[in-house]
């Protein structure tokens, strides 16, 4: 029998990279009791000062009090990893096949309930449990980077999706703090990278064609419409645009013009000049060091994020 979702105490990491020692930091900060496997060999060491580098933020998020480093453990065969965990996180490479023989090895040992999700960034779900035994619980769980402090994850169910099993596991997510949403019909890229993708397509043209630097089409972003978009959506906002009249008014009245814009959106291609191009004029703009950056980034970020997350809690009790 599957635990209840706020009852599971015992999960599993596999692939414990970027995405992975996120996710084991994010699931030892909530006070499971979490098991690693991944097959490289400097794995346990990556993960260990993954933690201690995240763990101060997640420390002013709040720790659950059952949050105890000595809940982690390693092992070195998947199968093994599974075998008596509630939940499994699956964030290996990138590719279909190696996901997909992945989790015929998972299955082996996998208790007969227990719903596996994969981090995939846009591999299809029918895609990757295709030949499984019980196909319906393995599921896409996409976080974003970094999933320790992000919080939205997309669930995908994919066709013939177990409502239940989708339930369980958006229940699961939201007990962790996150914000999981449901997404009705697998896409490649799901929804938010597919929107992601659309903005930093244009991003690159706007660069390739000289219209701005780099660091100014970033700070086009970060100090402009990105504002608004850590606190409402493109749907919500264009209902604000259009004032009293609403989303209907702004599309009649901006749509045309919107489209004129839509039509003259780049289509950059990704060539080795491409890239060139890219990096020399990124680097042109002195950028600090990677470390200095995602450093900035989890600073800012966890700033954003207490400041929202009081604000919503705010609201929430004024409804109550
Ligand atoms: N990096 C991102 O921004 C991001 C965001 C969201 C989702 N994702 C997704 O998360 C997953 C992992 O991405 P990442 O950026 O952490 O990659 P990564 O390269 O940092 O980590 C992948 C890890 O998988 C391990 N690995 C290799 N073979 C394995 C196997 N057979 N079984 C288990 N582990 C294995 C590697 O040793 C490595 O530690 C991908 O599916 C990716 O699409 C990435």
């Amino acid at each position: 029998m599957k635990p209840e979702p706020d009852k599971v105490k015992h999960v599993a990491v596999i692939g414990a990279g970027t995405i992975g020692s996120a996710w084991a930091t994010l699931f030892l900060a909530k006070g499971l009791e979490v098991t690693v496997y991944d097959p490289a060999a400097d794995c346990e060491s990556r993960v260990r000062s993954f933690i201690d580098n995240a763990l101060p933020a997640l420390k002013r998020l709040g720790l659950d009090d059952n949050a105890n480093c000595e809940k982690l453990r390693f092992v070195d065969d998947p199968a093994a990893a599974v075998a008596d965990v509630d939940f499994v996180q699956e964030s290996g490479p990138e590719q279909l096949q190696a996901k997909r023989d992945l989790f015929a090895k998972l299955e082996t040992t996998l208790p007969a309930e227990t719903i596996v999700a994969s981090s995939t960034s846009g591999l299809m779900p029918s895609a990757l449990r295709d030949g499984r035994i019980k196909p319906e619980r393995f599921l896409v769980g996409h976080p974003f980077n970094p999933p320790h402090l992000i919080p939205l994850v997309e669930v995908v169910g994919g066709p013939d999706a177990d409502p239940a099993i989708i339930d369980w596991t958006v229940a699961f997510y939201t007990r962790l703090g996150k914000k999981p949403i449901r997404i009705d019909k697998e896409m490649p890229g799901h929804v938010a990278n597919r929107m992601q993708v659309a903005l930093y397509r244009e991003a690159v043209h706007l660069v390739l064609e000289g219209v701005a630097t780099p660091a100014d089409v970033d700070a086009a972003i970060a100090y402009g419409p990105g504002l608004r978009w850590a606190v409402m959506g493109p749907h919500a906002l264009h209902e604000l645009a259009g004032g009293g009249g609403g989303m209907r008014h702004q599309l009649e009245h901006i749509g045309p013009g919107m489209e004129v814009w839509w039509n003259d959106l780049g289509r950059p291609d990704i060539t080795p000049d491409t890239i060139d191009k890219l990096v020399d004029a990124y680097q042109a703009g002195k950028p600090p060091s990677v470390q200095e950056l995602a450093a900035e980034r989890d600073r800012l970020l966890l700033a954003l994020l207490e400041t929202l997350g009081a604000a919503r809690r705010t609201d929430d009790e004024a409804v109550e």
